[in-house]
Parts: C-alpha cells; sequence; structure tokens
C-alpha cells in the first residue's frame, strides 16, 4: 500500500491522524486532497461510532478506488447516560459553539459523578477486501472551567486518568500517545504491520 486517504474535513483530525500515521512509509492524504471539487461531507446516518465510521470509509474507498480510514468518535460522559456521544459534533452545535456546550454540561453535571471516555472507532476499507474495524477508548473524567489552548472540541474539559491537565493542556505528542485516536490507529498499525509480514511469506 503506497497511499491512504483518510475520510474526514475536520482538520483537527486530519492533522492527529497524519502525526500518528506519520512513522509508517505510506503517502497519507485527506478525502478533499484526493477529490477536490468533487469532495462532499458525508451526511452520518448511523446509530453506532462503528456505522458512521464504515459509512464515512465505505464511501470515500468507493468513490476513489484508494484504500480509506475513517474516524468516528465521541465524548461519553457516564452520568449522563454516555452523552453526547455519537452526537458530540452535532451537541456542540446546537448549544451555539464549545464554550456554550462546556457552561450547559456544568450546570447538567453539578453534584454528579465526573467520569467519562473519548471512544474512536477507525474504519480501514479497501475496494477489494472486508472493511476492518479498530477501536481506542480513553478514560478520564470532566473538569471545569475549561484549561488549555491545544486540541479541538471536548479537549479543554477532559483529564485523562494519571495526567493531571486536561487534553488541551497537552502537547500533540502527548496527547497522541495516550488518547483514543491514538490507541485506534495503534491498532490500525499493527494489523498493518502482520499483514505486510503475512503477504511476504507469501
Ligand atoms: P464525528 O466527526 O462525528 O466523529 O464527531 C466527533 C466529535 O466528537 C468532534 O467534533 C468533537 O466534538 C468530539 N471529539 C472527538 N474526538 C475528540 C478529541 O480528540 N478531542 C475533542 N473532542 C473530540
Amino acid at each position: 500500500m503506497k497511499k491512504i486517504v483518510i475520510a474526514s474535513s475536520n482538520e483537527h483530525k486530519i492533522l492527529e491522524m497524519k502525526k500518528i500515521l506519520s512513522p509508517l512509509n505510506i503517502k497519507v492524504v485527506s478525502a478533499k486532497e484526493v477529490l477536490k471539487k468533487e469532495y462532499e461531507d458525508i451526511e452520518e446516518t448511523g446509530t453506532t461510532f462503528i456505522e458512521n465510521a464504515k459509512l464515512k470509509a465505505e464511501t470515500i474507498s468507493q468513490k476513489t478506488k484508494l484504500p480509506t480510514i475513517a474516524d468516528d468518535s465521541g465524548f461519553c460522559i457516564k452520568a449522563l447516560n454516555n452523552e453526547p456521544g455519537l452526537y458530540s459534533a452535532r451537541y456542540a452545535e446546537a448549544q451555539g459553539g464549545y464554550d456554550n456546550t462546556f457552561n450547559i454540561l456544568e450546570e447538567r453535571l453539578k453534584d454528579k459523578d465526573r467520569d467519562a471516555s473519548f471512544v474512536c472507532v477507525i474504519a480501514f476499507a479497501r475496494p477489494d477486501k472486508p472493511t476492518e474495524i479498530f477501536e481506542g477508548i480513553c478514560n478520564g473524567f470532566v473538569n471545569f472551567p475549561k484549561r488549555g489552548d491545544n486540541g479541538f472540541g471536548y479537549d479543554p474539559i477532559f483529564v485523562p486518568n494519571g495526567m493531571g491537565r486536561t487534553f488541551a493542556e497537552l502537547s500533540d505528542d502527548e496527547k497522541c500517545e495516550i488518547s483514543h485516536r491514538g490507541l485506534a490507529l495503534e491498532k490500525f498499525i499493527e494489523y498493518l504491520k502482520k499483514e505486510e509480514e503475512q503477504e511476504q511469506t507469501k
């Protein structure tokens, strides 16, 4: 495999994924870079992270005829029945942005347990092979007020266990090493290495 496409239009996710995959000897490009004017956002109609990740990866792989990965991810707060979860991006949009969302979550979490996790599902789709799925979870807790300027989304209010700093206070390298996305992509990299070994012994 010489080239792999990332089926996302989220620039932060693309940057993180390119960084994590950089040790591989593979050219990593976004779907927008490949499809240019033909690129269209994909409506996330699935009811699980797996369904949405598969939908995005398979749609772009069919269009580009190239191996494609897609990430579907979300922020799950235990005391809120794992909300906003699958709807994390849409929830923040409906509240008018992340600052409003943090205020609303602080109110909803008054006197409640703060356990939370980030979940990431990576789907790997190819034109000639069944789609593979890789999952990563990063456990921690919600912390108010927000802290830090790095990263994106819910990063300023999430403290991963054992770190004492929010995701937004970590460097890009520190976040990618322990994050849900980093862990799922680590499994994906292991899978590629095993597959390559098998090909070579054929
Ligand atoms: P998706 O594009 O449907 O997968 O939406 C993912 C959404 O989950 C993002 O827009 C963020 O709101 C949230 N999210 C996922 N991963 C992260 C992360 O690493 N940091 C902060 N927020 C994240």
